[in-house]
């Protein structure tokens, strides 16, 4: 119940848990968050609304808006002594484990935290985490440029701060771009939950220990890095770069069906998914938008991303394994035409999700009936035997 994984030895390979927050139909490609539909969010939405619905269970009102968005603003500041963490780090260290190190290291500095069964706790510790992530997914990109540390300003909403926080610097201020800002929002609209996905039962199963949120939040942050999860955009950039040329996709095509090649296409296929992902149709629509806007409509990774979805979806082995793009083949392309550095897309998709992970944390703990997760196994090992003394063996 709640985030605890029911074993059922029916379903030897799949453990379930109950939530109201997120909705998935990967055979008609639905995706609802709190019953709201994701391409109604997404166009009529912004981040900080769907934040709001995802943590309270429904849309806010205006003043409601206010409210949240004043109290996420007047957090997005780091502890003076967190940048001591940051320098710990060697300079080329990937954003993602700066993230997961720096947000870990958070639990040493709000011990209010812990008592995760007082509500009014558990909803601070989860607005300081919305507010704080992006300076920390920020903050992680400059320390690897060898830039200063660029300080969150109150005048921008969540999308344009983070830019702010990424490119100013104290020689000249970005000038955060709508079209740009606008896209980032939507992309973090649509990565902000997906049901019980590995990060966020990662989440759930560090949090169900009674562990302090910052932890749990570090661990699925970890959990988000593998490339078969939200290491994929990132993943499919390096596969476009690697591709270089339509020419070549059919070399590629290959490799993914040889069952001797652990090679995948990556930004195909999905656990749940076995339709269009409707994040992937929102964001190719995002994508198209922002090239053309930005008048990178020739951009030739666009191009031979565009030809290699044609290739494949008129393909016989993906039509058969019912492998569609997902979320993650456009945002990488989306993200990389507003300027975002490859490292720096899982940090995205990272900073984004903080907000369902910290939503369904929160769900959980919540229940009175939550109980410590502890999923079973099916064991396969050997049968029992009597040691034979080393001389022996
Ligand atoms: C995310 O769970 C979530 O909700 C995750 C996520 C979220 O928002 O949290 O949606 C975010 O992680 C999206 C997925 C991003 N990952 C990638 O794009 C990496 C490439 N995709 C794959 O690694 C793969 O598709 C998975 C991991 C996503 C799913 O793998 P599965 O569970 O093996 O998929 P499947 O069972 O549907 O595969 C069916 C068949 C298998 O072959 P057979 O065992 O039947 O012979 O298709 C093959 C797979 O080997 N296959 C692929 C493939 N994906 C699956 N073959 C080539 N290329 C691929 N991309």
């Amino acid at each position: 119940k709640h985030g605890i994984f029911t074993y059922d030895p029916g379903f030897l390979s799949t453990a379930s848990c109950n939530s109201n927050i997120t909705f998935i139909d990967g055979d008609e490609g639905l995706l609802y968050y709190r019953g709201y539909p994701i391409e109604q969010l997404a166009q009529h939405c912004d981040f900080m609304e769907v934040s709001y619905l995802l943590i309270h269970g429904n849309l806010p009102t205006l003043e409601e808006k206010a409210t949240f968005t004043n109290t996420i603003t007047h957090h997005t500041m780091l502890h003076d002594q967190l940048t001591n963490i940051f320098r710990g780090f060697r300079r080329d260290a990937h954003p993602m484990a700066v993230m997961v190190g720096v947000i870990g290291s958070m639990s040493a500095f709000y011990h209010d935290a812990m008592d995760i069964k007082d509500a009014k706790n558990r909803e601070m510790s989860i607005y300081r985490l919305i507010a704080k992530v992006p300076t920390v997914a920020a903050w992680s990109f400059k320390y690897n440029e060898g830039q200063p540390f660029t300080y969150p300003q109150n005048r921008f909403n969540y999308a344009e701060n983070f830019l702010h926080m990424m490119f100013s610097t104290p020689c000249e201020e970005y000038v955060p771009n709508p079209v740009i800002a606008k896209a980032l929002d939507r992309i973090l609209i649509l990565h902000a939950d997906h049901e019980q996905n590995a990060s966020t039962s990662t989440v759930r199963l560090a949090g169900s220990s009674g562990a302090n949120p910052f932890a749990c939040i570090a661990a699925g942050v970890a959990s988000l890095w593998g490339p078969a999860h939200g290491g994929a955009n990132e993943a499919v950039l390096k596969m476009l770069e690697e591709i270089g040329d339509a020419s070549n996709i059919d070399k590629f095509i290959k490799r993914a069906k040889d069952k001797s090649d652990t090679f995948r296409l990556m930004g195909f296929g999905h656990r749940v998914y076995k339709n269009i992902d409707p994040r992937a149709t929102m964001m190719r629509q995002t994508c198209y938008e922002v090239l053309e806007e930005l008048g990178l409509g020739d951009d030739p990774l666009f191009k031979v991303a565009m030809e290699l979805e044609r290739i494949a979806l008129e393909d016989e082995y993906f039509i058969s394994k019912r492998l569609y793009p997902n979320v993650d083949f456009y945002s990488g392309i989306v993200l990389r035409a507003i300027g975002i550095p490859t490292n720096m897309f899982t940090a995205i998709f990272a900073l984004a999700r903080t907000v369902g992970w910290t939503a369904q944390w929160n769900e959980m703990i919540s229940d009175p009936e939550a109980k410590i997760g502890r999923p079973r196994q099916l064991y396969t090992g050997a049968v029992r035997r009597d040691i034979v003394p080393i001389e022996k063996r």
